[in-house]
């Protein structure tokens, strides 16, 4: 949530800058804004929207010879996304921008106040750089580590001080932040995305670690202001992860590259099986996540219920995290997360291991926090994600956890062995099932005009409705809910009208004719339903069909189609569909 960037060196300071925001715009989008600096002044240029209009601004300004300078892209938390309220804010000699959320902005205020600070934005991060401007006294590096010592909340700052002209400084807590390194110019940044241009050379900062960078250095200090060394990591991008690779959306692009990924990562797996530890001894699994990730979770529960016959829960990380959880020396606690810098993963996580429980992480951001931190990582090989809704990571994140599920319960199993030739078998029908667009281009036809859908099943297929309905309310803001059809009956049956899309899925053989019978009751009430089952549940010539294969692996099947279904909506209703409104793909705030 929020990116920001920062550079010290002799290239083009604003292009560098730009390049940057752009690769981080998926992390916030509702403003922007740079600060440039030379020996003399430094110059701070905002706009309201996108990159592009900041961009255009730029082109229309006389802008400084720099040598360094700062940049943000914006999810707003407090205040307005307007130009005042976009970053950079300068107080006195600071100047800075600020990815997180200050909880004690309230408290700090009122005591800056008093010593005579005034405050021109509604935002956190003014008081922030009020805060070091007030411990200024010579020494840029003991004033922030004052200040920061002063704020309870979460922060990435990157910082500019009138009294350092050859230096920007960067700090992290609880937001992520990674140096750059090349020979005579040095940057910070979000993620490496925004960096991968320039350098394949990145450290991590740590909790409260301070980075002071200048052209030709980088000194980093641990919490007591002592410089440290660190390990310097290569990490160059495949060229295939970059751009859109002629796709007209990354969702698109996402979306095609499943079969390729979900091989790698199944691959990976079955080949050495020593990756995937023996979870037998544990009598209790509770699967932590959220948004998309936690309705991959909510796959396994069933998966694991089921057929290993381990009480299993999964749940939303914010509302786990303040829960009173009911523990014993068995339970495990699985992280789902993409980016691995969800804050309320990352606390549910925290809040876990203080408790003495073991952790286990399904992880596609391999430097990610949740990586560092869970007992056992685990990772997805899905590449960067870069449209805000997820779509690659997500079947990645199902075909992982229902591997892991399979694992556990083998030994209740029949045929094992045919339901690891059905993974392997998986991804080359995903290929098939998304070389077929023209059939999700013809639901988006008849579904399109509507502003409310359904998606009703039962069990897994309830678990696979949550996601076919957050994907297409996500992208196409037509309102959707996802609902058990059992429960239909139970109020929610009185919304449907005439021509409403209801969405009914179908692979569990034992509660196929049960759901079938809540499709046929909407359907007596004027919905136009769409099923989606298998070849051999098959309810008649209209339904959409995948192969049967073993409920491990069938969602696998199903998600694809449901993703496609809410693209081709989305673009028929023209909405901006790698960015929706509201939105950030990564959540690093509460
Ligand atoms: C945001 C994204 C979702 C994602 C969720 C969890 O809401 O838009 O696509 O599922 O965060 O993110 P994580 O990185 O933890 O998987």
């Amino acid at each position: 949530m929020c990116g920001i960037v920062g550079y010290i060196g002799k290239k083009d300071v604003k292009s560098v800058l730009l390049t940057g925001l752009k690769a981080l715009e998926y992390r916030g989008y509702d403003s922007a804004g740079i600060a440039l600096r030379n020996d003399e002044e430094i110059q701070i240029i905002k706009s309201v929207g996108r990159i592009k209009n900041l961009e255009e601004k730029l082109t229309k300004t006389k802008i400084i010879k720099a040598t360094s300078g700062i940049a943000h892209t914006r999810w707003a938390t407090h205040g307005k996304a307007n130009e005042t309220n976009a970053h950079p804010h300068q107080v006195g000699k600071i100047t800075l921008v600020h990815n997180g959320i200050i909880e004690n902005m309230d408290e700090l205020k009122t005591r800056l106040i008093k010593k005579g600070y005034s405050f021109k934005t509604e935002t956190d991060t003014e008081v922030v750089a009020a805060l070091i401007d007030s411990y200024l006294n010579g020494d840029i590096l003991k004033a922030i580590k004052k200040a920061t010592n002063d704020i309870t909340g979460s922060y990435a700052l990157g910082i500019i001080s009138e009294t350092d002209k050859d230096h920007i400084y960067a700090i992290r807590k609880d937001s992520p932040l990674l140096l750059g390194l090349k020979a005579d110019e040095n940057f910070f940044a979000s993620d490496l995305t925004a960096l991968t241009d320039y350098t394949d050379k990145f450290i991590f900062l740590e909790e409260g670690e301070i980075a002071k960078l200048s052209s030709n250095q980088i000194v980093i200090y641990d919490s007591n202001l002592k410089p440290i060394k660190k390990e310097i990591k290569t990490i160059k991008l495949d060229e295939k992860d970059k751009g859109k690779q002629g796709y007209e959306h990354f969702m698109l692009k996402e979306i095609m590259e499943e079969p390729i990924v979900l091989e790698k990562t199944i691959k990976k797996y079955l080949e050495n099986p020593d990756l995937l530890p023996d979870l037998s001894s544990y009598k209790q699994i509770h699967i932590v996540a959220c948004g998309s990730a936690m309705y991959a979770g909510l796959i396994a529960k069933y998966l694991i219920e089921k057929y290993a016959s381990i009480p299993c829960q999964a749940e939303v990380a914010s509302e786990y995290r303040y829960k009173n959880n009911i523990y014993d020396r068995k339970t495990l606690v699985i992280l789902i997360s993409q980016s691995g810098e969800t804050a309320d993963t990352i606390a549910a996580m925290r809040e876990a291991k203080k408790r003495g429980i073991t952790t286990m992480a399904i992880v596609n951001v391999k430097t990610s926090t949740i990586a560092r931190e869970a007992d056992i990582p685990l990772f997805i090989e899905a590449g960067p994600e870069i449209a805000v809704a997820t779509t690659k990571a997500y079947l990645l994140q199902v075909a992982l956890i229902s591997l892991i599920a399979f694992n556990l319960s083998k030994h209740n199993l029949k045929e094992p062995d045919k339901i690891i030739e059905d993974f392997k078998k998986v991804p080359r029908l995903v290929k098939e099932i998304i070389d077929k667009r023209e059939n999700y281009q013809d639901i988006a036809k008849q579904i399109y005009q509507n502003e409310n859908a359904f998606f009703i099943g039962r069990q897994i297929d309830y678990a696979i409705c949550q996601e076919g309905s957050l994907k297409l309310k996500e992208v196409s803001y037509i309102h959707c809910e996802a609902k058990e059809a059992g429960e239909l009956k139970h109020g929610t049956i009185s919304l449907i009208t005439k021509d409403m899309p209801v969405f009914g899925i179908i692979t569990d053989e034992n509660l196929r004719d049960k759901t079938l019978a809540n499709i046929k009751e909407v359907e007596s009430r004027g919905a136009k339903t769409f099923i989606i089952t298998t070849d051999k549940l098959k309810t008649s010539e209209n339904d959409i069909t995948v192969k049967a294969t073993s409920p491990f692996t069938e969602t696998l099947e199903v998600v694809p189609i449901l993703q496609l279904i809410a693209y081709e909506t989305a673009k028929l209703r023209g909405c901006d569909i790698d960015k929706p409104k509201n939105l950030a793909k990564s959540v690093t705030v509460e």
